[in-house]
């Protein structure tokens, strides 16, 4: 199935520009990282004779580094990574650059998601961007012959990175890929702070309910979930933690936080937030002990932590209480309310923006980056996962305190020897 760009499937094609446009512009003005990458790259076109396949949520942060990489001098290809994240508007700006095909539209099925990835690969990518593993993936399973001229990929998520460390440790990995997630500038900022930050906003936009005086049970105590307990406690929630690590168990224990079981945590919960990455966090044993009107949301990377066939099969009716939000009535007449059909609420909700500007700034600053090495020194890395380069983490860093007007110290000569020697001793 060939499959159109954007600009051949929405409407009113010069409004939807338009508006793209304006939003790209309102988060380019908000990402100094990238604004500083793009005066190099402009310069020097590091990507000149790259074809750059990605596949992300797109919206207009993404649109942001899609346009440095192609302002780089690459040409790119690009397509969403959710079926409910992209924003038509976005992609439609994005697709009158040039050097970008946009082939993302929001709302499309399973056979659309995968043709559109398809279409993306057709341009013969010599580097992938991927959040969530799909291109990678397509890739090997339906198109290894072009595995011997792609230098290699970078990886956005946590979920995508498992993904792709399973794959090589099976031996079937056979490209390079920079688990960008794993680094200190974009783990540390936008797992935490940009998760927790948009996924409680998107679920108060979503339900226009408050958190003061709940209880919000948050599943998983990693990077995201870390972030999110934190922020809903600041919103003057009880939080109630659920693990299966006991270390992870034992520092949202020691952080204050209630630590139980889901079966537990099911019957005194009001806001349900799932951040594990695994499937079937939340299920039938679960949605019968809860009480009226619960709000379940996931801001996980797939929509399988939530196990809605389950809940389906439960309720005894179904309907769309708001935007964005399905009632689930059981036979005890208790309802349930699932957001944004169990994708992740911060990107799929009907209003949702995805992370902070500024956060994604970091994130994306690390991923043009990690394409630079990619394209320099792509012939120093062998097939598998690789954690990016340190200096080149730092770099974004130093960019970003740049930015901000934020002095810090520096190392001192002897500060260096003392710290890199093991004949000090008492
Ligand atoms: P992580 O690996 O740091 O944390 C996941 C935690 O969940 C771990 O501590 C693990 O022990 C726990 N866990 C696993 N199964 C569980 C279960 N059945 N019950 C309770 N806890 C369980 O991963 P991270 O970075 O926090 O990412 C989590 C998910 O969020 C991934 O799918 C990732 O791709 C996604 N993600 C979503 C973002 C968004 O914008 N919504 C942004 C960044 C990551």
């Amino acid at each position: 199935m060939s499959y159109p760009p954007i600009s051949e499937q929405v409407e009113d094609l010069d409004a939807a520009r338009a508006e793209g446009h304006r939003k790209i512009e309102w988060a380019r003005e908000h990402m100094p990282i990238l604004a500083a990458l793009r005066e190099e790259f402009e310069a020097d076109q590091p990507f000149a004779g790259q074809v750059i396949g990605m596949a992300m949520h797109v919206e207009a942060k993404t649109a942001a580094l899609t346009q440095l990489l192609a302002d780089g001098g690459a040409e790119v290809a690009i397509t969403g990574c959710n079926p409910l994240s992209t924003h038509d508007d976005v992609s439609a700006a994005l697709d009158e650059h040039p050097r970008i095909t946009s082939y993302a539209k929001r709302g499309v099925d399973d056979e659309e998601y995968y043709a559109a990835i398809e279409a993306v690969i057709a341009h013969e990518p010599t580097v992938t961007v991927d959040d969530g593993m799909d291109m990678v993936a397509a890739i090997h399973e339906d198109y290894p012959e072009l595995i011997d001229s792609i230098i290699g990929g970078c990886e956005e998520t946590t979920t995508g990175v498992h993904r792709l460390r399973a794959m090589d440790d099976d031996g079937a990995l056979r490209y390079p890929v920079f688990a960008v997630n794993d680094t200190p500038m974009k783990r540390l900022f936008d797992n935490v702070h940009g998760t927790g930050e948009s996924a409680l906003a998107n679920i108060a936009m979503t339900t226009n309910l408050s958190y003061a005086g709940k209880t919000v049970v948050v599943a998983g105590y990693g990077d995201c979930g870390r972030g999110v307990a934190k922020k809903a406690k600041g919103q003057n929630a009880h939080v109630i933690v659920t693990e299966v690590e006991p270390r992870r168990a034992l520092e949202a224990h020691m952080e204050g936080y209630e630590v139980t079981t889901m079966a537990d945590a099911a019957e005194r919960g009001d806001v349900f937030i799932t951040t594990t990455g695994n499937r079937d966090v939340i299920t039938a044993e679960h949605f019968e002990r809860m009480n009226d009107g619960v709000v379940l949301a996931n801001a996980g990377h797939f929509d399988v932590e939530v196990n809605l066939d389950e809940l389906s099969a439960l309720a005894v009716e179904e309907r769309e209480a708001r935007d964005g939000v399905r009632e689930y009535e059981l036979p005890n007449g208790n309802r349930i309310n699932v957001l944004a059909e169990g994708r992740l609420v911060n990107l799929a909700a009907p209003t949702a923006l995805g992370h902070p500007v500024e956060v994604m700034d970091q994130s994306f600053g690390v991923q043009a980056v990690a394409v630079r090495e990619l394209v320099e020194h792509g012939d120093q890395y062998e097939a598998g996962v690789h954690d990016l380069p340190d200096e080149l983490d730092r770099e974004v860093a130093e960019i970003k305190l740049a930015a901000e007007g934020v002095e810090f110290d520096t190392l001192s000569e002897e500060q260096r020897e003392y710290m890199g020697s093991w004949a000090h001793g008492t």
